[in-house]
């Protein structure tokens, strides 16, 4: 998967893409990450890219030119043109559509992204209006810059590229993968604060294991994201297993509750 950035920050950058499985991923190209400054696709000598707002007011906008020359320009690297696949343009932006699980695997499958990072009060309309397919948002507050927001979406879209987290299953079982919250783990030492691992952890029961994972799973949902399990398609998708789980899961809530 390539994803191309474009941020007056690219330094901002350079650690993250070089540290934990995202580092990994782009060493073993599994990943590839290209940073672009927007300012070398300004034309003057200043290299500007914010001016003041039509209308006044506070802030200063960015102009539309070195984002549509930049966005242009890197489509162009993939080949825009006629039958021929071209990135897909996203700018991230608190306007746009909430960042999720759909949404990461959505775009995952575009394979070929340009995310476009603001910065100041925002980027002059005609930007979105052109050269920008989507918007997304990471979540319903204002960042300063899209810079952040670009790494939220690149690590997660890095754990969806086949090989990147080495046991598949580990992705599998992740929160909101399956609809569901992951269930709680534990490692070394046995016991802490007084708080012992789960017997049946230690037990080699390996089906007793999967069972109790899999109520583990329902009872953290519950407890923390009961929404999840309230739409009926939610239901429709738990296994007969699961959903007699779940039932029980429910009633030992109940009985805490009196
Ligand atoms: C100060 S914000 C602009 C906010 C804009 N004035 C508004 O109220 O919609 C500057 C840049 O940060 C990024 N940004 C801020 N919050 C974000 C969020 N929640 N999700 C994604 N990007 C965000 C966007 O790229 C945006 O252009």
């Amino acid at each position: 998967m390539r994803v191309q950035v474009l941020t007056i920050f690219p330094e901002l950058f350079a650690p993250f893409l070089a540290t934990s499985l995202v580092g990994r991923a782009i060493e073993k190209g599994l990943l590839e990450v290209r940073v672009h400054d927007l300012r070398s696709f300004t034309e003057d000598r200043h290299r500007s890219v914010d001016d003041e707002p039509y209308g006044g007011g506070g802030g200063m906008v960015m102009t539309a030119p070195p984002w549509i020359r930049a966005v242009r320009a890197l489509s162009g690297e993939s080949g825009e043109g006629e039958g021929e696949e071209r990135p897909w343009r996203v700018l991230l932006s608190p306007q746009g559509a909430r960042l999720d699980e759909a949404k990461v695997r959505e775009l995952g499958e575009k394979r070929d992204l340009i995310l476009l990072c603001g910065r100041y009060e925002v980027i002059d309309e005609r930007v979105r209006l052109t050269v920008v397919d989507e918007e997304v948002s990471i979540g319903d507050y204002v960042l300063s810059g899209g810079e952040l927001p670009a790494m939220v979406l690149i690590e997660a879209l890095s754990r969806q590229v086949p090989g990147v987290v080495k046991l598949a299953d580990s992705v599998e079982n992740d929160s909101f993968r399956a609809g569901l919250l992951d269930y709680p783990h534990y490692t070394r030492p046995p016991v802490v604060e007084e708080l012992a691992v789960p017997e049946v952890l230690t037990s080699g029961d390996h089906a007793a294991i999967r069972r109790w994972r899999q109520r583990e799973a329902l009872r953290a949902t519950l407890a923390k994201r009961p929404d999840l399990l309230n739409p009926p398609e939610a239901l429709a998708r738990l296994t007969p297993e699961q959903r007699r789980a779940l039932d029980q899961v429910r009633d030992e809530a109940r009985r805490d509750e009196k």
